[in-house]
């Protein structure tokens, strides 16, 4: 009985078995993640402790309340098992945890990153140390180890949360109002991002990849991310190119470089390079391309970017092309 009790109180445990390693707060790639981990596993392990001893107490208390020489261990017992051990261990578990919960407003080596969530997407800018302009992506956020990179946060119409599980705490994103958070990353790898705050239809679908690289590869990266988009060389990019003029992408989506420069979507200028489409919501293989273009509405419900379902397939294959090179 006692045993069957014991298990059933496991059995959430179980659903930890779910938590895959690249959305995992428990997968720790820096600092504060670490601290975060660290704080679960201790406080588990004293809740652990706590049950074993307020049940136990109870236990005897019952078994003890059965027999007439019983009576003079009840006092001890209720406040020993049930308020001295408790509140030692949850107030030692407090003390512990506010020492060593990180400080999300800890100042950054440098490099700001400022991300603004949008329905359902994310604007992305990076200004290092001295910057006179940003650089401008999206649904992306590269970062380097070993360095602690400061967050500046908004947010369009509605609250959306940034969330970097395995590199730390989470922050919400506000309307006119700035929040900050600074991540120190360790581990180089692909992590994933998510909204973490329901701002609509298509929450859900509002993801992104973080890319934690070594100090040296990230300076490279960030320095071709500045650089204008390359000319299309195939027949096929360059029909695609025509057709995002005369479709006129260029009014919501910047490719900078060309005429392209409209702010309401996200910038595409590297696109090709990226590791995700729509925000976390497909790959960036050609056929993931093509298949974005042309269901839009269904793959992200409810989002500003019209489908382009009255183009043929040859059309939407050059598109596809077309983007695919931007990189
Ligand atoms: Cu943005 Cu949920």
């Amino acid at each position: 009985d006692l045993v069957g009790r014991g298990v059933a109180g496991a059995l959430p445990l179980f659903l930890l078995v779910s938590c895959g390693k690249e959305q995992s707060a428990l997968d720790a790639a820096g600092r504060d993640a670490e601290a975060i981990r660290n704080i679960f596993w201790v406080t588990l392990v004293g809740a652990c402790i706590l049950w074993v001893l307020v049940n136990g107490a109870f236990y005897t208390l019952t078994r003890l309340r059965t027999r007439p020489m019983g009576d003079g261990f009840v006092r001890p017992l209720l406040i020993g098992g049930g308020i001295v051990a408790p509140s030692v261990l949850l107030i030692g578990l407090l003390v512990w945890a506010l020492n060593i919960l990180p400080d999300q407003r800890a100042p950054g080596d440098g490099l700001q990153v400022r991300v603004t969530g949008e329905q359902w997407w994310w604007r992305v800018e990076y200004w290092p140390e001295g910057a006179e302009e940003p650089v401008v992506t999206a649904n992306e956020i590269r970062l380097p180890a070993g360095q602690r990179t400061e967050f500046v946060l908004a947010a369009d119409r509605v609250i959306h949360s940034f969330w970097i599980p395995s590199l730390g705490g989470k922050m919400d994103m506000f309307p006119g109002r700035e929040t900050r958070v600074s991540l120190h990353p360790e581990r180089p790898g692909r992590y994933r991002g998510q909204c973490a705050e329901f701002c609509g239809v298509s929450h859900a679908w509002m993801a992104f990849a973080a890319v934690v690289m070594p100090e040296d590869e990230f300076d490279a990266w960030l320095e071709r991310e500045a650089g204008d988009a390359v000319a299309p060389e195939s027949a096929e990019a360059m029909r695609g190119q025509a057709l995002f003029r005369s479709e006129g992408c260029g009014a919501c989506h910047a490719v900078r470089g060309t005429e392209a420069v409209g702010q309401v979507g996200p910038d595409l200028t590297h696109v090709g390079s990226r590791e995700t489409l729509g925000a976390g919501r497909l790959g960036t293989t050609l056929a993931e391309f093509e298949r974005w273009i042309a269901h839009t509405g269904e793959l992200k419900p409810e989002v500003r970017m019209p489908t382009y379902d009255h183009l043929d397939d040859g059309q939407i294959a050059d598109m596809a092309a077309y983007l695919k090179g931007l990189k």
